[in-house]
């Protein structure tokens, strides 16, 4: 969605617009990559394309869902719904909805799916969620943002970065009203480029606004201010490999979410890393395999090898371990 407190038309070069709505029309666009491409033609997650892993997630999934009382999961930014297929297979008594911005995958089984506009506008018929979890994996790190560099010397000390089709930065005025009192309240002296995450803040706090009773949980690559990076994390992907983010439709264009400033959306929740939160929910990857498992039931041993090998992945430091969990509890209010 443009942002009002930006003006749109400053730009003196031809084609160059705020990065948000850049990102905005490249994604979710008539011609949007997430249009015409499916997440895992590009790139792994945790929930699908490392073999065994998207089990494991379900598996955390489902261990939430029983302890804060869900009889439904809600996948928002399902993708072609690969979580939700192991949660259907897992636990068959669960409501099941998937959300993305195409038509649910023919095959799929699940009871309700939702197409929606995509980035931070989601669709209206999701509302008034009782006893459900709603699991955001990796949505908002492709919630459109602005980008910001530093302006020393300015009375805004920040100018917002504008671009062409082709990726071509330029300067842009300054930011202004809650993107620039986001950046001041956000970003430390070092940092000297940034995505703005007040997109993301109120996309969040939009998702937390549906939901009655139940948890909310986003799970993403993110930093806090104790390791926001210096020079920000727009970047994109493209055929598994990491490419130059130019908005042009032809690639994924992803930046790391500011969890402590959601936080501050969420109110009472839980911040924490996944490392952490599956050793919880589902097991210590470190804890060996019987070896005698090799003689008396040799697939049993292959299987959970594998399931071993999956669940390290998912749990390294470094890597898929360190992504961030939030979990957002939402209570039933009183009638
Ligand atoms: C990075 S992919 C993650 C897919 C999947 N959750 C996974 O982890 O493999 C982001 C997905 O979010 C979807 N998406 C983006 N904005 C959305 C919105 N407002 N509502 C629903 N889906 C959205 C995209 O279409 C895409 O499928």
């Amino acid at each position: 969605m443009p942002d009002a407190t930006q003006d749109q038309d400053a730009s003196p070069v031809a084609g160059a617009r705020p990065w948000e709505v850049a990102w905005q029309d490249s994604l979710y666009g008539p011609g949007g990559f997430y249009r015409h491409h499916a997440p895992a033609e590009h790139f792994v997650t945790s929930a699908q394309g490392l073999p065994g892993a998207g089990r494991i997630l379900a598996e955390a999934v489902l261990a939430l869902a029983r302890t804060y009382g869900c009889r439904r999961v809600v996948d928002l930014g399902a993708g072609r719904g690969e979580l939700l297929a192991q949660l259907r297979s897992l636990a068959p008594d669960l409501h099941l909805t998937g959300v993305d911005v195409v038509p649910a995958p023919a095959a799929l089984e699940v009871d309700r799916w939702l197409v929606s506009p995509g980035g931070a506008t989601l669709p209206d018929a999701l509302e008034d969620l009782h006893d459900t979890l709603v699991l955001a994996h990796e949505w908002l790190d492709v919630v459109p943002c602005h980008v910001v560099e530093r302006e020393e010397g300015t009375a805004a000390g920040w100018r917002s970065v504008l671009v062409t089709v082709d990726g071509d930065e330029h300067p842009g005025p300054a930011p202004v009203g809650p993107d620039l009192g986001w950046a001041r309240r956000w970003l430390s002296p070092e940092v000297r480029r940034a995505e703005i995450g007040r997109s993301r803040d109120r996309a969040f706090a939009d998702l937390l606004s549906r939901v009655r009773s139940g948890l909310v949980v986003v799970v993403d690559y993110g930093h806090t201010a104790e390791d926001r990076p210096r020079h920000g994390t727009l970047t994109g992907f493209r055929d598994g490999r990491e490419v130059a983010p130019v908005p042009d439709g032809g690639c994924d264009l992803t930046a790391h979410v500011a969890f402590d400033s959601l936080a501050q959306e969420a109110g009472a929740c839980r911040l924490t890393r996944q490392g952490a939160v599956l050793r919880e929910l589902v097991g210590d990857p470190t804890d060996p395999v019987p070896h005698h498992l090799a003689s008396t039931d040799p697939q049993g041993y292959l299987a959970a090898v594998a399931r071993r090998a999956a669940l390290t992945a998912l749990t390294t430091r470094g890597g898929l371990g360190d992504f961030r969990w939030l979990l957002a509890p939402r209570r039933r209010s009183p009638a």
